[in-house]
């Protein structure tokens, strides 16, 4: 490698000083385009590239792992999430496998809140009503919703995010309680003030907010099974920021159509952009387009972090981001 440029293959446009940046240090193949590539165009990419750059959405699978150049050693993945690449059969052809982890953290967590605010307390439809010019005034009665303070929220998966869930919601006065795979250090746990539960479905049962945070990965899809989501009480809200596959998306829209679900906060959903249209029916639902980590500054932290692994493994060394199989 030494003494020639990384080939470096960019699936989708990012931010500007990013693409600058990335041109500045490698032979940097930028997309002009906002839409992904087509497979045959990634096939492509896969065929010339040293370094693949691709993004949520460009998925990567065995198919396609199978027809890269050997010269392609690494994907530096722009983005957190990684369940749209086979990162096993990555590894096994012997590619690095990075992603963006961190960086994303506060972003999410403020969407999550955001979305745990709103929910209950009915915001869309209270927007709604004005935009559409059905407002009269105020009105005792008019679109009371529920307190937040007091309520125990229920976060699944409490890594990174889930953390900086905790930390904000007990500001708003909520209780905390998780479930992990790993129980928190005791000091940390005191810190949130959490409440550790072994049992999902013990945990499912007595929360009024479940807040989704764990990854999409072979043994947390459709952890929200139809039955678990029966377990949860009928006033209960769900919020997903993380990945929609972790919940079975049809059994909850029918919980929330036949009420034994209050309603919901989704950034994800189970099928990308192709969303259960019974939600988008329901009025206790407010929907957002996969946008929890959405901000200027996350977007040039990400195009950062990916410079960085790619740097690093340019200059011979293991990238610092890169996903190793006890992550998968
Ligand atoms: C990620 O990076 O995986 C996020 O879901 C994008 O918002």
């Amino acid at each position: 490698m030494a003494g020639r440029k990384l080939k470096v293959i960019v699936t989708r446009k990012l931010p500007e000083p990013v693409e600058t940046r990335l041109h500045e240090l490698f032979d940097a193949q930028l997309s002009e385009r906002d839409t992904p590539m087509t497979r045959a165009e990634l096939g492509q990419a896969m065929q010339r590239a040293d370094v693949l750059v691709p993004t949520l959405g460009d998925r990567i699978d065995a198919g396609l792992l199978g027809q890269a150049g050997v010269q392609l050693k690494l994907i530096a993945n722009y983005g957190a999430g990684f369940d749209h690449i086979d990162v096993a059969t990555a590894l096994s052809r012997g590619i690095l496998v990075s992603n963006t982890p961190g960086v994303l953290t506060e972003d999410t967590a403020d969407m999550t809140m955001a979305l745990i605010l709103s929910v209950p307390r009915r915001l869309a439809e209270g927007e709604a009503l004005i935009r559409e010019d059905r407002w009269a005034g105020w009105a005792p009665m008019a679109l009371m919703g529920r307190r937040i303070g007091g309520k125990r929220l229920g976060i699944l998966g409490m890594g990174r995010i889930g953390q900086a869930v905790a930390r904000r919601a007990r500001a708003f006065g909520l209780q905390i309680h998780y479930h992990n795979r790993r129980r928190l250090h005791a000091e940390t746990e005191a810190a949130l003030e959490a409440t550790f539960w072994e049992s999902l479905d013990q945990m499912l049962a007595r929360v009024d907010i479940l807040s989704v945070n764990v990854p999409h990965t072979p043994s947390t899809f459709h952890l929200l099974s139809a039955r678990r989501l029966k377990l949860m009480k009928p006033t209960a809200y769900i919020v997903n920021t993380s990945r929609g596959e972790v919940i079975d998306e049809n059994a909850m829209t029918r919980a929330l159509r036949e009420g034994a679900l209050a309603g919901a906060g989704l950034d994800v959903y189970e099928h990308g952009a192709d969303i259960n249209p019974g939600l988008a029916a329901l009025p206790g639902v407010l929907l957002l387009p996969h946008m929890g980590s959405a901000t200027e500054e996350g977007r040039l932290d990400m195009g950062e972090k990916v410079i960085v692994n790619i740097k690093t493994f340019a200059d011979g060394h293991r990238p610092p981001d890169r996903i190793v199989p006890s992550m998968l």
